[in-house]
């Protein structure tokens, strides 16, 4: 069995973008140069945009933090996206997501401009990604396949199993992994919440990808020996023994679930690490289309 190891793979990958950017820099060129918009203080999300913004620094990126208060309305918020459109020294940038619930999610996205939209979500990206097109792929998925080539996890013929249909995760992975290519060519199953009898679905797959958010869903008897397990869970449990009153897990039972597998990603470090480091690939991408390189 052998560990992805999300982690050093994204150290790896920073350090790549890292020496770019110090060529950038030599050449006396424009620096990349990411933005991030929060609205509110969910934690996982001041997490997620901290460690974001941190990797950012350590790479030579310049980033910008836009942290707007819980009771943003609509307009304001899309006021802010508009500013971060027009503004020439800014490559991409990200919305966080979950939105308050008073902000539709939909218009904002719809409000980024498709070529600063380095997640990926907006339509005309996601539409190209669909059609096999250069475009920005959203940075989870684009992390899971940079991880499958990386650790050269076969997936031609082989049946990948998705739990979970989000547009963040689910779809756009269903979709990667069908399309031609390497990795690719894996024939798709796509699992939801009104799926009938998973465990009889999964236990036929070579490869499962978990985006659920539930902990320990995925459990040893709905594994077969050999399969490539691929867990996108990322679910804060309360834990008032520990210092900051919570632990991470993923939707895998690792220990059980790691007897049986070939090859497995862990919670934390595993689909995680990968995510920032793809964000910032495609920022780098930005940056290059933006300076017509
Ligand atoms: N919330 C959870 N994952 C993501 C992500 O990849 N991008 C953004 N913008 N919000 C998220």
């Amino acid at each position: 069995m052998t560990i992805l190891d999300g982690k050093k793979l994204s150290n790896q990958i920073k350090e790549e973008i890292a020496a770019e950017v110090a060529s950038i820099k030599e050449r006396g060129e424009k620096v990349p140069h990411l933005a991030a918009v929060l609205v509110g203080n969910d934690g996982a999300s001041l997490t997620y945009v901290g460690s974001k913004v941190r990797s950012c620094e350590r790479i030579g990126f310049k980033s910008t933090l836009k942290h707007l208060p819980e009771e943003t309305t609509e307009d304001e918020l899309l006021t802010v996206v508009s500013q971060l459109n027009d503004d020439p020294d800014i490559d991409g940038y990200i919305v966080q997501l979950p939105l308050p619930k008073h902000i539709d999610e939909e218009k904002v996205l719809l409000a980024v401009h498709p070529d600063k939209d380095v997640d990926g979500f907006h339509p005309a990206n996601f539409g190209k990604m669909a059609l096999d097109m250069e475009t920005f792929i959203p940075a989870t998925p684009y992390g899971i396949m940079e991880m499958l080539r990386r650790y050269e996890v076969e997936t031609e013929g082989k049946h990948a199993v998705v739990i979970g249909r989000s547009h963040i995760v689910g779809r756009p992975i269903s979709i990667l992994l069908s399309r031609k290519g390497k990795p690719g060519n894996a024939t798709v199953t796509l699992c939801h919440s009104r799926t009938k009898d998973i465990k009889a679905i999964t236990r036929e797959a070579d490869i499962i990808v978990s985006a659920l958010g539930i902990p320990h869903f995925l459990k040893a008897d709905m594994v077969k020996d050999g399969a490539v397990i691929i867990d996108v869970g990322i679910t804060r449990v309360p834990d008032p023994g520990r210092e900051r009153g919570y632990y991470i897990t993923g939707d895998v039972d690792f220990k059980a679930v790691s007897q049986k597998a070939s090859y497995i990603t862990p919670v934390p470090g595993g689909v995680g690490p990968m995510t920032i480091a793809m964000l910032l690939k495609n920022t780098l991408l930005a940056r290059e289309r933006h300076s017509g390189r």
